[in-house]
């Protein structure tokens, strides 16, 4: 069974929505305060769950087209029933290469230690972005070992996942994407810290 579907119609309730979910949602969508108001902004949100980001950004944002992928059939139901007009695909992140349509912003937040090939995953988010676009791909970091620690807990409630450290996730981008900006949200002393990285296409 996937485990995101057993967590789908909790997740609005989950603890870590307060400390974790949400400081990442409030600072993407200040992040994109600064967008062209004047043209169509194509988002794709990869790993968008039960669609919170996606109901938020809409909300705020009258030029932007999104579409939310998830690979759990019950998150996507949750966001298609919060977001009717928003696009959705029932999709595993390793299979991002069936898509050809191009956008100018790729959110991914709190998705990627669950992917299995993620340095796959990146390769496909540079064909998919336009050449001026952005990522902003955020998650709880492994950086140091208090981190580790407490990811350690977790992932006993996600099952296997891997969260990359700084030098990691670096690596993983690099022949890809170079890091414009770095910033980490720390709520409490008790949580992981998140790593919200703008990523920019490499010019090749
Ligand atoms: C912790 S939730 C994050 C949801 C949302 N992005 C947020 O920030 O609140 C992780 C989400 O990633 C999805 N996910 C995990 N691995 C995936 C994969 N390989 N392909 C697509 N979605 C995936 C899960 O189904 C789940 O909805």
């Amino acid at each position: 069974m996937n485990i995101w579907n057993f967590w789908a119609d909790k997740y609005h309730k989950l603890w870590v929505q307060k400390y974790s979910l949400r400081p990442t949602r409030n600072y993407i969508t200040s992040a994109l305060l600064n967008i062209n108001k004047d043209k169509k902004i194509k988002i794709l949100d990869l790993g968008c769950g039960p669609g919170e980001l996606i109901n938020e950004l809409t909300d705020k944002f009258n030029n932007i087209e999104i579409t939310g992928i998830d690979f759990s059939g019950k998150m996507l139901e949750i966001s298609k029933k919060r977001n009717p007009s928003v696009n959705h695909i029932k999709m595993d992140a390793a299979e991002l290469s069936k898509l050809n349509d191009k956008y100018d912003i790729v959110i991914c937040t709190h998705s990627l230690p669950y992917y299995k090939e993620p340095k796959k995953v990146f390769e496909q988010l540079c064909r998919l972005l336009s050449d001026s676009g952005l990522v902003l791909v955020g998650f709880a970091s492994g950086d140091s070992f208090y981190d580790k620690l407490i990811l350690s807990f977790v992932k006993l409630t996600t099952g296997k996942a891997n969260y990359p450290s700084d030098i990691k996730f670096r690596q993983l981008v690099s022949p890809f994407f170079n890091v414009e900006n770095l910033k980490i949200i720390r709520e409490k002393f008790f949580m992981p810290r998140i790593a919200v990285y703008t990523l920019k296409k490499v010019e090749l």
